[in-house]
Order: structure tokens, then sequence, then C-alpha cells
């Protein structure tokens, strides 16, 4: 019998797999596509999120959306998601416990969701999906190959919310996805894209 993407989803809201599940109100999966050719990965839910059901749904959400559609981005494209799926309370950081609990189920999902890029959004995002301790600001903005994947790191739109001046950047890194997935045609090219400096900050 074959595993399908409904059945994934259940198995993520039956999971127990670290302490996170005990204070969870639901299990935050996916927003966007399944299958698509760009993921966006985060940290984890917050209250929104964890209320909703949905990743990025808040204010950090609101920007990240109003960047993608910016940038000609339809939600067949991309599928948003987290390290972790279910809410760290206070929302603190998610430990590395709990990051490592959930990694099965955001390998399995990534094998739904075929994705060519990934951007990884924040530090924390960074860390556990790459296994490092490097700073973020550094790794910011340049691709990296690993396993077939484009792999971006960038800022948290939440960072960015608290740190006007650096959002030029994260502006400058998904025009980066953009201008990588036109290249490697996987969106068609858009004429008038708004905003889309060119090379790096
Ligand atoms: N911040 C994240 O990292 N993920 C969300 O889903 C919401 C806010």
């Amino acid at each position: 019998m074959s595993y399908a993407w409904a059945d994934f989803v259940e198995e993520c809201k039956q999971c127990k797999a670290c302490p996170l599940c005990e204070t969870r109100n639901n299990v935050v999966v996916i927003r966007g596509s399944v299958r698509a050719p760009l993921m966006l990965i985060g940290e984890g839910p917050g209250a929104n999120e964890d209320l909703q059901g949905l990743p990025f749904v808040g204010q950090a959400g609101k920007l990240l959306d109003l960047l993608l559609s910016a940038y000609g981005f339809s939600g067949d494209d991309y599928h948003i998601c987290n390290i972790v799926k279910c809410r760290p309370p206070e929302n603190r950081v998610p430990t590395a416990e709990e990051a490592k609990a959930c990694m099965p189920l955001l390998a399995k999902q990534i094998r739904f969701g075929r994705p060519k890029i990934i951007v990884l959004l924040g530090k924390t995002a960074y860390k556990y999906f790459m296994s490092t301790e490097e700073a973020i600001g550094k790794v910011r903005g340049r691709f990296i190959e690993k396993n077939d994947f484009l792999i971006l790191p960038t800022f948290h739109p939440a960072y960015i919310l608290r740190n006007n001046n650096e959002r030029i950047t994260l502006w400058r890194d998904i025009g980066l996805v953009r201008e990588k997935m036109e290249e490697l045609g996987l969106i068609a090219p858009l004429s008038d894209i708004p905003m889309m400096p060119k090379g790096r900050a």
C-alpha cells in the first residue's frame, strides 16, 4: 500500500516524538503546494500558527507573503514549512532535541515536495538544517549546493520586522531565488518584477 500525502499529514498529527506534542493545539505542516519547486523552511510555529494549523500566518508571514507576491510567486510555486511542526511554548527557539525529533518528518516532507530550491529562513533553520553554528549573516544570499538541492540561507522575516534596515537584504535574497528559478526553467519569466535589484548586498 502506498504512503500518500494524507498519510503523512496523519502521521504528523499523531506524532509524539518530543514534548512539544503536549502543549500544541495543532500540528503545523504546510502552506502552499505539496509539490513545488521552492520550499521555504522557518523555525517553528508561533501562537497564530498553532491556533490556525498553518505556517507563517502572523506578522512575519504577512511580510513573507508580501515578498513572495511582489516577486510574482503564487501558492503553486512554493511549499512553506518549519524545522519543527509544533509550537515551542512562549515562542522559544526549538531545542536541538526537538529539531532532531522532527527531522525525519521534514525529510519525508521534502520527498513529497521535491523542491529544487530550499530557502532557510533565519539562523535556527540554517543551524538545524545544515548542522552548523555558522552565523547566518555570513552565509546568507549565496546558494549552497547539497544533495541536488540549491539551498539559500537568508534572514527570518521576524528578524527583518525588528531590524528594518535589513529589509532590502531579504528583498534581494528572494529576488535571487526568483532569478535562479527562471534561469533553471522552474518558473516562467515575469517581464516586470517590481524592485528586483541585481547582485548581492
Ligand atoms: N516563524 C516561523 O519560523 N515559522 C512560522 O510558521 C511562523 C513564524
